[in-house]
């Protein structure tokens, strides 16, 4: 944990341009510094990095944020990881909060673990270039394999010696404890005498990293073609190492994977090692186990497109339909890719070239829909029974896809593949979502609520252009708080005797209060929250907030609304003018007062036309007094809709 006051102190201290400057070339361009931009691949600089606001911006991809929010991006640091390499680069002192005696204890059986994994890497590793039974047994049956000796040091494997209990004596020489050794995995204690004997012994060694290229475990491989020993003995869970939370390769793939915006997942490591060194190296292994909900988190923190290369065989295709659920539940995009003749991505990539391996993914990657189709197809023929369990089969993994849009899309593929009218598959899909919320309704308040079984689930039409327009208004507002905040505004407002006067006051002041006092929310859940913060402040510290409360905060999506807003002053996405939406800009100072009035003007007159919408449906509804009350809200709220159409110079239809 790091002090609220030492996470100021960095946050001050860090030049943007500096941090950036580190990892990227930045060139000065007037105020700002401009780049080739590090998130997506280009030939002329579009990334801008802003010192004066400490803010980064790609008008590229559309990457944007503080020195924070880059490092984390960039080097996929967690945010105290961020702060603190920025504190060590300014050299800040940060206080940690203090530990227990059980967290100090803890932390240094960690680290010794990790200390012995590192030894052993490394005496692995020499034994196999060195130790005539490494080079005979080990490195031979590598080369065998057709792994390079750059690849072999790439991914540090090496060997550990048949003798038994050659690596825990050299352990146990080092300084490492009994217990220490037997903590982390590498050794075992024998029955008879309680002497320390290899876990690995007569195979070779894969190391197992974290994301920052420590070495967790190991992932050993037997060199005997009989099926007497297990093919793979592994590191067991330790207090660094759960199997479940880490994907082989990972460390050498981030990168590679953000740029091409894919990641593979292969079953073994051998697959990932061959696939690396045949030029392809965004991909990762879940090794032997399957696919976790936190390994596809991993994968979520660099790409949301995941390319699955999993065997041909029964058991192959069977984790392959696991994983795609898994995945698709998660809301990732899913590609199924099969190698011809019981071939594996090793085995594949070894007899092709790069080109030609790179080609076979890119032209033969399908979507889930097609693969599993197609797969169950084959399998069903023609028989109707088994034609519509496949049917039911599919419809219920296309149900797993949160994304409305998409899944109406796989609906309509998958129509067309079984040839099954899309109102058929769709009132299928209806039913299967029906039975999973009443689950989850059921779980969370298994008291009431008893649905009748026929009704069918009538999702709500959601209407785009309204949703954007409310975006819209809302958004102008939050930029001009931003981008205008500190600026003098000429403005009437209403004296203390109730009479209109001219006064010269920060549009932030005008706006927060306007706003306020006429009692408006802001339906978007970020916007609100930038409202509440900002107004917030205002009243309580009678002054306008910085503006890296907002691009520095700790919530990364107003972080990085807040840069967008900053950076992007006035462009506004083709989408919105499509709609024919107008946001106002103001070229020059002169025209701020027309563009704060008229920007207040759009909000309200949105809000008040959703306002008198509701009232007639009040109207509508209710009758006799009770009506008559409502009917004179309506004309009011009309009048005072009127009265904005017309300051805005537009004519309302009634
Ligand atoms: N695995 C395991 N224990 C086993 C078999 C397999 O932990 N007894 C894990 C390993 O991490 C392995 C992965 O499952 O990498 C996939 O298994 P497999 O495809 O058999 O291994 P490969 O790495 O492809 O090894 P090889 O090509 O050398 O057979
Ligand atoms: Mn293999």
């Amino acid at each position: 944990m790091i002090k609220r006051e030492d996470i100021e102190k960095i946050i001050n201290a860090a030049r943007i341009e500096e941090v950036v400057g580190n990892f990227v070339e930045l060139r000065k361009r007037g105020v700002n510094y401009i780049g080739l931009c590090p998130f997506h691949n280009e030939k002329t600089p579009s990334f801008n990095v802003n010192p004066a606001k400490g803010i980064f911006k790609c008008f590229g991809c559309g990457e944007g944020g503080d020195s924070v929010a880059f490092l984390m991006k960039h080097e996929h640091y967690t945010y105290p990881e961020a702060l603190r390499w920025l504190a060590n680069k300014y050299g800040i002192q940060i206080e940690e909060q203090v530990l227990t005696q059980e967290e100090i204890a803890q932390q240094s059986e960690r680290d010794r673990i990790y200390q012995i994994n590192d030894f052993a890497q490394k005496y692995f590793q020499e034994i196999l270039f060195t130790d005539a039974e490494g080079k005979s047994i080990g490195l031979s049956y590598l080369k065998e394999r057709e792994l390079e000796e750059e690849t072999i040091k790439r991914w540090g494997i090496g060997y550990c010696k048949e003798t038994g209990d050659d690596f825990s004596k050299k352990a146990l020489e080092k300084g490492f404890t009994k217990e220490e050794l037997v903590n982390a995995g590498v050794s075992l204690v024998n029955s008879n005498d309680g002497s320390l004997y290899d876990r690995f012994r007569g195979r070779v060694c894969f190391p197992i990293y974290n994301i920052g290229g420590r070495v967790l475990g190991f992932s050993a491989r037997t060199l005997r073609t009989d099926k007497v020993k297990a093919k793979y003995v592994n590191s067991p869970e330790s207090l660094i190492y759960s199997k479940g939370k880490v994907l082989f390769g990972l460390h050498l793939a981030k990168n590679e994977i953000v740029k091409q915006d894919e990641c593979f997942l292969v079953e073994g490591n051998m697959d990932v090692v061959m696939m690396n060194q045949n030029a392809v190296t965004n991909v990762v292994a879940t090794s032997g186990t399957a696919l976790t909900e936190e390994q596809i988190r991993l994968i979520k923190r660099y790409t949301k497109n995941v390319t699955l290369l999993y065997d041909g065989d029964s058991a192959g295709i069977k984790a392959t339909f696991k994983a795609v659920n898994l995945l698709l539940e998660q809301g990732l995009h899913v590609k199924t890719l099969l190698f011809p003749n019981n071939e594996d991505p090793d085995s594949f990539a070894r007899k092709h070239t790069q080109d030609e391996f790179k080609n076979f993914i890119k032209n033969n990657a399908e979507n889930f829909i097609l693969y599993k189709t197609n797969l169950l197809l084959s399998d069903a023929q023609d028989d109707p029974i088994k034609r519509a369990d496949l049917t039911r089969n599919i419809v219920e993994t296309i149900a797993l896809v949160p994304d409305l849009l998409e899944r109406d899309a796989y609906l309509q593929q998958c129509s067309k593949l079984l040839n099954v009218k899309e109102e058929i598959l769709g009132s299928e899909l209806a039913k299967i979502l029906k039975n999973k919320s009443l689950k989850t309704n059921f779980k969370q308040e298994n008291t009431e609520q008893e649905v009748q079984e026929n009704e069918t689930v009538v999702e709500k039409p959601i209407d785009v252009k309204e949703i954007e327009k409310e975006y819209i208004v809302e958004r102008a507002i939050i930029s001009l708080l931003f981008n205008y905040g500190n600026r003098i505004t000429t403005q009437e407002i209403f004296n203390s005797e109730g009479i209109k006067e001219k006064k010269d006051l920060y549009v932030a002041n005008f706006v927060v209060c306007d706003i306020i006092s006429d009692d408006i929310a802001f339906k978007h859940k970020l916007f609100n929250e930038i409202f509440t913060i900002y107004s917030d402040f205002i009243y309580n510290k009678e002054s306008i907030p910085e503006l890296s409360l907002f691009t520095s905060n700790q919530n990364q999506e107003i972080s990085k609304l807040a840069t967008d807003l900053v950076m992007n002053k006035y462009s506004i996405s083709p989408k919105w003018e499509e709609n024919e939406i107008k946001v106002p800009q103001p070229d020059d100072i002169e025209t701020i007062d027309k563009y704060v009035r008229d920007t207040l003007l759009d909000f309200k007159l949105y809000k008040i036309n959703g306002y008198i919408k509701e009232i007639e449906e009040q109207v509508f509804k209710t009758q006799g007094e009770e009506q008559l009350e409502w009917l004179k809200t309506l004309q009011r709220s009309i009048n005072i809709r009127n009265d904005i159409a017309k300051q805005l110079g537009r004519v309302m239809i009634p």
